[in-house]
């Protein structure tokens, strides 16, 4: 038994050493999966785990012995790295800092964005949580200004050939099937979008990424949980601004390159390796704009049960 995912079909092993284990019982507390027991004051491999081990690692990284190692689900007790001091993660002052001095950024200077950074981004947003490991997370980079600008400029191609999706007898159709709140946005954005994203671009402006240096398109798999990708889009986001980037999520794109036979064409020339529930780009660049004010926010909505 194991769950599968993209990327993993069979349930961790997990290799106990007898020697090496004290009883303590870490290990067992922190396993959701029910994989390990105790016997005679020892952690075994149980028989009866819920689903077969996840590979997520937790029994490895809560064990102070060392005794315990999972391998496979691309999980092993290489991944293990000691954890940087508590002094040196940031408190919740600078968290909230960093997270109100952001403003979405849609306005870039010329300069590139270096290639490190680009990996410093992808280090942050590896970290991400997911629903179940190994992430089903994909990322595809368009790491310069032209390569950017060269995608927008095929999506507007793509979507000149797509407007029957927001025409009068289609949305009119469809209306039944997704009812009204969909009707409204795919009338009142999702229209009034196309419309935009292909004009302006026939002018030259690109509405789409706004010719940012840096594009990263976050989309997961037919077993992802569909918030994976935006909970790492999300920390790549937060990774983006602590290096000095301007960032803004685009929620436009991904929704539009799922169905239909040109989607799939579309997705394989920039090798998209699947249609998913949810994907999200997030652009990213040294801002030309700077804001003298933030903005305070609200929820729709907050209750609270005590
Ligand atoms: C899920 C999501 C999708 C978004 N899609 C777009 C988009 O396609 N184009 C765009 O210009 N901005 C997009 N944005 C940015 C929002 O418009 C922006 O967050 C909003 O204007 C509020 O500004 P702030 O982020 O500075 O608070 C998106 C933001 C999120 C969270
Ligand atoms: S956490 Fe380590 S030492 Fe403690 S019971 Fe599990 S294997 Fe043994
Ligand atoms: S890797 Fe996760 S699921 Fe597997 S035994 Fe360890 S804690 Fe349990």
């Amino acid at each position: 038994m194991a769950i599968p995912t993209s990327r993993a079909a069979e349930p961790g092993i997990i290799t106990i050493d007898e020697e090496k284990c004290t009883g303590c019982g870490l290990c067992v507390t922190v396993c959701k999966d029910y994989s390990i027991i105790l016997v005679n004051g020892k952690a075994k491999a149980g028989k009866n785990p819920a689903f077969g081990c996840i590979g997520c690692g937790h029994c490895m990284a809560v064990c102070p012995e060392g005794a315990i190692s999972v391998n496979g689900r691309t999980v092993s007790p290489d991944d293990l790295f000691d954890l940087p001091p508590k002094e040196a993660a940031a408190d919740y002052g600078q968290l909230l800092s960093l997270l109100q001095r952001r403003r979405s950024i849609r306005e870039f200077t010329g300069k590139e964005v270096e290639a490190e950074k680009i990996s410093l981004i992808l280090d942050a947003a590896r970290t991400a949580p997911m629903g179940l490991p190994p992430s089903d997370v994909n990322v595809l980079v368009f790491g310069s200004k032209a390569a950017n600008r060269a995608f927008a400029e095929d999506f507007c191609r793509y979507l000149e050939g797509m407007r029957w999706f927001v025409s009068d007898w289609f949305l009119t159709l469809m209306r039944p099937f997704w009812g009204k709140a969909n009707d409204e946005v795919f009338r009142g954005f999702v229209r009034p979008c196309f419309d935009i994203f292909i004009s302006k671009m026939k002018e030259g402006e690109n509405v789409v990424t706004y010719d940012a240096p840096l594009a990263i398109y976050f989309y997961g798999s037919p077993y992802c949980d569909p918030a994976d990708p935006i909970v790492a889009a999300t920390y790549a986001m937060i990774a983006g601004e602590s290096l000095g980037l301007g960032t803004c999520m685009l929620g436009a794109i991904h929704p539009l390159i799922q169905s239909g036979k040109r989607a799939g064409k579309f997705r394989e020339k920039y090798g998209i390796r699947y249609k998913s529930r949810e994907g999200i780009f997030v652009i990213f660049g040294y801002s030309s704009v700077k804001y003298s004010k933030g903005i305070a926010r609200t929820f729709a909505s907050v209750n609270i049960s005590n």
